[in-house]
This record gives C-alpha cells, structure tokens and sequence, in this order.
C-alpha cells in the first residue's frame, strides 16, 4: 500500500463503533466523517474549539493572538510549530488554565470559557501536560486510580481498558512510575488521562524524548484511543509523523494561527515544508 492508500485506510476505519472506553451519554449524535472519509463540519460547530484565543500569563503580554484551535468527534488534530510558539498556551488555555483576554472555549455545544480545569474535567475533558505528568513515586496502579479521583462508580473496568491499550502497565502495575522508561512514563500519563473516561484527550507532546519505534508504538495506541470515539488534540514536535495521523493540523507562530489544513495537506504544502518540516 502506498502511503496515500494507507492514510486513506486508516481514515475510513476511523469511528467505529467500538466506544467502550468512553463515556456516550451526551455525546453529540453528529457524525463527524462521511463514508468516504471527509471531514466536515457537524451542524453544531466543532466538538472541540478554542476560538479567537488571546491571552497571555498573569498580567504579561499576550502570548496567544486570535489563536483558533478545533476538532471534530473522533478526530484527530495535531498542533505544530517551532518552539515558544504558544502551543502549550494553546492548550492550556482550552483547559481553562490560562483566561482569556478574548475569544471562547467550546465544547459539545457548549460554552465553557468561564469553567475552571475541574469542571472541565466533569464535563469530559482530559490533560496530559507537557511536564510532570506522573507521581513519580506512587505506582503506576496508583497512578491510574489517581486519575478515577473524579470517579463515584466502579472504575476497574475502566483500568482494565488502560492495560489493554498499555500491556506492559499491568506487569508493572505495582512499581514506581519513577523507574519506567520514559515511553512507558507517557503511556501512564495518558492511561492515567484515560480513566476520567474523558470524551476529549488534549496531549502536550506524548512522544517527548522516546525513540523512533516507541513514538510509533504511541502514536498507533493515540489512533486506537480516536477510533474509540474518543477525540483528540494534540501538540506535537514530530511534526510530520503527527500530522500524518492528524485529521486536522494547525501551525501556530507566535501565538498566532500560521497554516491550517488537514494533515495531507500541510504535509504536501512547500512552505510548511520548508519552514517546519525540514523539506
Ligand atoms: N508559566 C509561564 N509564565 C510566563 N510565560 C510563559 C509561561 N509558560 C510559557 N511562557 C511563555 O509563553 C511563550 C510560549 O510558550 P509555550 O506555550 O510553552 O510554547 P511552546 O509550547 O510552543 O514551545 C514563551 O515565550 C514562553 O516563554
Ligand atoms: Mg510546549
């Protein structure tokens, strides 16, 4: 199979009906990928969108600028762009934890610019930061049922999800999450995301300082976590392997929004190439 042929493939399997890691009850119905596989706008806007973001930190300057970040159900958008670029801003703005000067924050229909990160998260919103995203000293079973805090009801179903998407953390289930490697360290940061049930998964860099096979491993358990229903946004500085699996990419330069198109077409596309992707 060509690439192109391949891509396509992985499209058209996309949003299945296997969601059983997430949570469907006030889902948006809206069905975000045709049978032929293009995207378009469901009829009530994004799933996901930051929209015309400005902000900036405490009473600094503004970092974000007209910054406008979406996604559809059970898709997959991938934010690029060279470092201090405001990606992670981006992101922590969408989780409310950066206000905005202007613009809003959108989910499933909703308005949610004035919630706080932990009504976010009740809302179906998870975060994998870029930094410190384990307890380095609690196991990684620990780990995981730190991320169920939320949770009222039995949520070892939902674990022993984590650990068929992760294997290799149910062997490790009882040891530190300081003594993984740093791929498995990820994988318990978006396990440990992965057991509020959210309906969105925002990742800041997952595959930061892995290895090559390891950051393909991750990014083929990020699709299976999508075809799940569940969508996902995600900052990368892959940048092409991202946006091959990107339905959607945004390059952001300067807080600002720089190239936006599917992953294909950022991909193909000679000054994105040249300036971000190496040529
Ligand atoms: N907590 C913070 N307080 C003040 N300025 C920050 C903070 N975090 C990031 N910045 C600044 O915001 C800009 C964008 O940073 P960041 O969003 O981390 O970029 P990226 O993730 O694209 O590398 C940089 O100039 C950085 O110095
Ligand atoms: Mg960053």
């Amino acid at each position: 199979m060509s690439e192109e042929e391949n891509l396509k493939a992985l499209r058209n399997t996309r949003g299945n009906k296997d969601a059983s890691i997430t949570r469907t009850e006030g889902m948006s119905t809206a069905e975000p990928v045709r049978p032929g596989g293009h995207a378009f706008p469901a009829p009530g806007g994004p799933f996901l969108a930051g929209e015309g973001m400005t902000g900036g930190y405490g009473r600094g300057a503004d970092i974000l600028h007209d910054c406008t970040i979406a996604v559809e159900k059970g898709q997959i958008a991938v934010i690029v762009g060279p470092n201090g670029a405001g990606k992670s801003t981006a992101m922590k703005a969408i989780f409310g934890m950066l206000p905005l000067r202007k613009g809003r924050v959108q989910l499933d229909g909703e308005d949610i610019t004035g919630l706080a990160p932990p009504d976010r998260v009740a809302r179906g919103m998870a975060f994998v930061p870029q930094v410190n995203n384990v307890f380095t000293s609690m196991t990684v079973q620990e780990n995981l049922e730190m991320g169920a805090f939320l949770r009222r009801d039995d949520f070892s179903g939902t674990m022993e999800q984590v650990f068929d998407l992760f294997p290799i953390l149910r062997e490790k289930r009882q040891q530190p999450a300081g003594e993984l490697s740093g791929g498995q360290r990820q994988q318990v940061a978006v396990g440990r995301a992965l057991m509020t049930e959210p309906k969105v998964l925002l990742l800041d860099e997952p595959t930061a300082g892995v290895s090559p096979i390891v950051m393909d491993e991750l990014f083929d358990r990020i699709i299976e976590v999508a075809r799940a229903g569940i969508t996902i946004l995600m900052v990368e500085q892959n940048a092409r392997q991202a946006l091959e699996i990107a339905d959607i990419g945004y390059v952001l330069v300067q807080g600002a929004n720089a190239h936006t198109g599917t992953g294909k077409e950022l991909l193909s596309d000679p000054v994105v190439r040249r300036s971000f992707l190496g040529g």
